[in-house]
Formats: C-alpha cells, structure tokens, sequence
C-alpha cells in the first residue's frame, strides 16, 4: 500500500529519525552518484509559488536519477473544473509520486484518497511537513540531540508552527510558543500532538519569555501566502515578536535562530539577526534538499 507525508505525523518517531540520518548520510556524500529512482517520474504540483520547495525537490530528484515534471495548475484541465479525483486517478497512472503545495489542506487529503501513488505535501494551509524535517534535521546536526532541547517559536501560530508542534511531540523536544491573542496554532493539533508527548508544548503572550531559555528561537512570516487580505490589520498585532537583537539580549549567547524563508525582513526578524552568527537559515534551506531525498527514499522506493 502506498504511503503518504501530509503531515509529520504521518511518520513515527522512529522513521522521522531514520529520515533525518538518512539526510545527514546522503549530506556526507554516502551513496553518492547512486540513482534509485532511475525510470521515477515525480510530478510537482504547485498551486502557490514556491524557491525552495520546488527547486530542492527538483534538484533532489535528478540527484537520485529520477524525472522531476512540474506542472502549473492554471495549465491543466484542473483550471477548467476537472475534479481532483479525476486528476488523481489520471496522474497516478503515469507517476510514480507527487508533490503538491496547495491552499486547503482538504485538497491533499481529497487526491490521496484517490491517487494510487505517495503524495507529498509541498506545504498546505495548516501544514509544512517537509520544512520541519529540514529544521530538525538542522538542529540535530548542530546540537548532536533534538530531545529534551527548548525551542521558541515566536510568531504566527501557522502551518510552519504546527508542524513543529507535530515534530516536538514525536521527538520529545519542548516547544514553547509565543504569538498574540487570535492567532495560536491550530487548536486540534496541539490537543493531538499534546496528548501524545513526553515534552512541554506550551503557548504564551510574551515573546522575551520564550526567548529566555531557549537553545533555539524560530519566526515565520506573519502573513502566509493567501492571507494577503489581512496582511495590514495583522502586522500591526505582531510588532512586539519581531526577532531582534533586543529580543535575544535576552537569550542564550549560543541561540540558534531558524526561519524557513523567504523572510520579511524588517518585519518579523532584522537583517541583523538573520544575517548574524546565531542564524542558521540557509543550512536550513540546504537541509531540504537531503531530508526530501532520504523521505522520497523511504515513500517511493519502499
Ligand atoms: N520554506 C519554503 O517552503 O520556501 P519556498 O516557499 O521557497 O518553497
Ligand atoms: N507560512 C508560510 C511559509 C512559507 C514557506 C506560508 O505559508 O506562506
């Protein structure tokens, strides 16, 4: 049967930790020039637009010595009505995985139901799956361990930010959020991922609380695509979490500090900050590319 990554939770603990050793051993050059998804075509289904996703798993494919066929949305019959089933069915008879990054998470779970193939999620309204391997994989490499550390994600309680919920559950390290009132994770989520962990997932109001004991401090943009309409009513409300270097006098002198890009600069994080010694943002980005082909390893080779 096939297996899907919509969520992080699609993952056990174990095989999210085997994903992200696997990353680190292709990181190092272990089977490199080794091409097991020779005669794989992986379509990349993108409903929104996208750098690192889309390059990364482009990029990542070819390494692996697959076929990588990206197609816009607007292009297909998709734009003119044809349902997802349909799509579906029709795509799953020609590939053999896929990448969707699209608005509703619904929409994912419609095509897997009905596609016969591994689908991955390029990133939905309330999940980013694929990001967080990266950012754990990130860590890891860093800090040598992922269970028990403190991270603080500080921002906009968003698809990024549940993700990372998911992770910090079925790795046991502590997430503490900080966003303002109306704008928390989603609430089902945090009751699941709450429910099975061996760590603290808590949310507060006060940025510098969370910063305070943190080994890592993680933003994300505090307008996601297709939310645009609120961009201004909402930017006003996130002023106090920007990622500053006033923000981290408060924390460790050895802060991580995590974005998944692309930033707003000014807004949620300051050039200073991103481009200092503490950021590790474009490790994090790199790490996309080994954490996807050790997950397209295990979906679509299995
Ligand atoms: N972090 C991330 O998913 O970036 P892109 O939108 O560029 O793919
Ligand atoms: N939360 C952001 C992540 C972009 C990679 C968004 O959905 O736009």
């Amino acid at each position: 049967m096939k297996k899907d990554f919509l969520t992080v939770f699609d993952l056990s603990s174990e095989e999210l930790f085997a994903v992200i050793e696997r990353a680190i051993e292709l990181k190092s050059g272990k089977d490199a020039g080794s091409c097991p998804l020779i005669g794989k075509n992986i379509g990349l289904l993108f409903e929104k637009p996208s750098t690192r996703t889309r390059i990364s798993f482009e990029a990542g494919i070819y390494q692996l010595g697959g076929n990588a066929i990206f197609m816009n949305p607007a292009d297909m019959q998709l734009g003119r009505g044809e349902t997802i089933a349909d799509t579906a069915k029709t795509l799953s008879r020609y590939l053999d995985g896929i990448v969707i990054r699209t608005f509703t998470h619904a929409k994912l779970n419609q095509f897997a139901d009905h596609s016969t193939i591994p689908l991955i999620n390029g990133l939905s309204d309330i999940h980013h799956p694929c990001q967080v391997l990266a950012d754990v994989m990130t860590i890891y490499e860093k800090k040598k361990t992922i269970r028990g550390l403190k991270i603080a994600y500080i921002g906009d309680g968003n698809n990024v930010c549940n993700s990372l919920i998911e992770a910090a559950s079925l790795l046991a390290f502590n997430l503490t959020i900080a966003c303002p009132e109306g704008f928390e994770p989603d609430a089902a989520i945090l009751e699941n991922s709450r429910a099975q962990a061996q760590s603290e997932i808590i949310i507060l109001r006060d940025p510098r609380e969370a910063a305070g004991m943190a080994d890592a401090v993680y933003t994300d943009v505090w307008v996601s695509m297709g939310q645009e309409q609120e961009s201004d009513t909402k930017k006003d409300k996130f002023k106090a979490y920007q990622i500053n270097s006033k923000l981290l006098s408060c924390s460790r002198k050895d802060v991580m500090v995590l974005h998944c890009m692309p930033a707003h600069r000014g807004e949620e994080i300051t050039d200073d900050v991103i481009d200092g010694p503490n950021s590790v943002v474009f490790d994090q980005a790199e790490n996309r590319l080994y954490t996807q082909k050790a997950l397209m390893e295990k979906l679509i080779l299995k």
